[in-house]
């Protein structure tokens, strides 16, 4: 059977301060593949927000002097405004504040009591307010007087009360099975035997209630608990497809969920308690979880007491936004951590944006304007050299799609900058401008090179949607419903009709522009 649908997140980000650029990184990534699936045909939903419940927003709002909500309220609003500013494609975006999402947070609560697999007791242990967390006593190491956990660094306290229990010891075995049977669950795959390993060593019932404050979900039957913070969070992977409704159109077509994009921070939520819950409750179980790695400003962690956090909106004002997306896929790893910088972030915009595919825009519309009239060259005949070029789009679509199926983005962008190299190479080798005597070589190649254009302005729509519409629009395709497919056909663009050329695509940053 071939599915159609794809279901991808993004993690629903805590309104606790403004989004940075790891927010962004990971929302441009799950971008790329909800207009890539687009591109091709799919019935895509792409699903982004934020995560507003718990301590560490009750504290913040504290902080800040203001009521929960209301501090909610407004940072939430910065972050979907930033969805905005990266042009982001999604369908939705959840507040877990909100009735629908409480609605189904608290049915799967009810799910799980009656099943069984939520009990009353006292936890006893450490928590991290920052990380909204549980931390076994091994997790937990001393650094200046203060108990922190060895896994991400953030401070943790002792907390004793009485507390819900979710059974999650019961799933160990099935969790490890799941793993088995569907080794591509979790990648990368360095990240997935981590959290085989931590599963090995044994898991624990997990608490999730809390007492001792109330800005949460309440418990069903018992409001003096609201329902831990993450077990709320990760429903709203469901509540967006309204969920508990199953006969919902939403629901039906898209869970379960194709893929999870989040950081590595949160593999464990991710990997074990969420499908732990959804096995608990008889629904089927995501995909993929994908775990990519930390972006990093000066190659350290951003953090405010470093002072070196990066604002994508800045980047955003000195590069232009195509950039920034365009710098961040091809440049980070993808899984691994990645050191971004502004000299980084230059080269790259020159080398492979101006220079590259810019260029051969621009050298083939300029071209085509002096020589052909602006007209798009009927009179052609296509030799070898044209259709090995040509055909080496068609020849790899299969491999197209199965790195972005894969998660393979830098290989995505590889591949596409590497047709733009060979796009130019192919325009200096057959120099059109020596072939002024031979009108129909000369058309030939002007034709080939926009043909070229338009596949890999295919191919880049999903990186970089609007300098890639704009090429598009230059030779008159609507890239409203322009399908991958078409990159498998070389006699796309109408021959006689007049183009429409945009102008330049990206201009060269000098250094001392920035
Ligand atoms: O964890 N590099 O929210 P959060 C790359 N609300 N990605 C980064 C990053 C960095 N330096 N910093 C953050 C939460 N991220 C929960 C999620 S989901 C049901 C609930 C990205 O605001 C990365 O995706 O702390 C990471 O997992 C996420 O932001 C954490 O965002
Ligand atoms: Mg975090």
């Amino acid at each position: 059977m071939d599915n159609k649908n794809y279901y991808i997140t993004t993690p629903i980000y805590y309104p606790s301060g403004n989004p940075h650029m790891g927010h962004a990184y990971s929302s441009i990534v799950a971008d790329v593949f909800a207009r890539f699936k687009r591109l091709d045909g799919y019935n895509v939903f792409f699903l982004t927000g934020t995560d507003e419940h718990g301590l560490k927003i009750q504290k913040a709002a504290e902080e800040n002097n203001q009521k929960p909500k209301d501090f909610c309220d407004n940072i939430s609003r910065i972050f979907k405004d930033l969805s905005k500013s990266l042009n982001l494609s999604n369908d939705d975006f959840i507040r877990t504040t909100e009735k629908r999402h409480h609605k189904a947070v608290q049915f799967l609560w009810d799910k799980l009591a009656s099943k069984g697999y939520i009990y009353l007791s006292m936890y006893k242990g450490w928590y991290s307010v920052s990380d909204e967390a549980y931390y076994n006593e091994d997790e937990i190491v001393e650094k200046d007087g203060k108990k922190i956990s060895v896994i991400s660094g953030s401070v943790v306290e002792w907390v004793e009360e009485e507390s819900f229990f979710f059974k999650l010891s019961s799933f160990q075995e099935k969790l490890l099975e799941f793993y088995n049977k569907n080794p591509e669950f979790i990648l990368p795959i360095s990240r997935k035997n981590e959290v085989i390993s931590f599963v090995k060593r044994g898991l624990k019932d997990l608490s999730v209630s809390r007492k001792s404050f109330s800005w949460g979900i309440k418990v069903p039957n018992n409001k003096k608990h609201v329902i831990y913070v993450w077990l709320d969070a990760l429903t709203n992977y469901l509540s967006a497809l309204n969920y508990p409704n199953l006969e919902d159109q939403l629901f039906k077509n898209f869970w379960p969920a194709t893929l999870h994009i989040i950081g590595k921070d949160i593999l464990r939520f991710h990997t074990i308690y969420w499908p732990a819950f959804l096995l608990a409750a008889d629904i089927k179980l995501p995909n993929r979880v994908y775990g990519h790695g930390w972006i990093l400003s000066d190659k350290e962690k951003m953090s405010k007491s470093k002072g070196n956090i990066l604002d994508p909106v800045e980047m955003i004002k000195i590069y232009g936004l195509d950039q920034l997306r365009y710098y961040l896929i091809k440049e980070v790893s993808f899984g691994n951590d990645g050191n971004i910088s502004n000299e980084n972030i230059e080269n790259c915009i020159n080398s492979d944006l101006a220079n590259n595919y810019g260029n051969f825009c621009q050298r083939s519309f300029s071209f085509a304007e002096k020589n052909c009239k602006g007209i798009v060259p009927s009179d052609i005949d296509f030799n070898s050299q044209d259709l090995k070029i040509l055909n080496s789009f068609s020849n790899n679509i299969k491999k197209i799609r199965s790195l972005i199926d894969n998660q393979q983005l830098n290989n995505y962008v590889k591949f596409i900058i590497d047709k733009s190299s060979q796009a130019n190479k192919y325009f200096n080798d057959e120099a059109p401008w020596n072939k002024k005597d031979n009108k129909k070589r000369l058309n030939t190649i002007v034709y080939v090179s926009l043909e070229i254009i338009r596949k890999i302005s295919i191919l880049l729509l999903p990186v970089i949607p609007y300098s890639a519409n704009k090429a598009l629009t230059s030779l008159n395709l609507n890239t409203k419903t322009l399908k991958l497919d078409s990159i498998t056909d070389h006699l796309i663009i109408k021959p006689g009709s007049k183009l429409n050329n945009q102008g330049i695509l990206f201009n060269k940053i000098g250094k001392n522009d920035s």
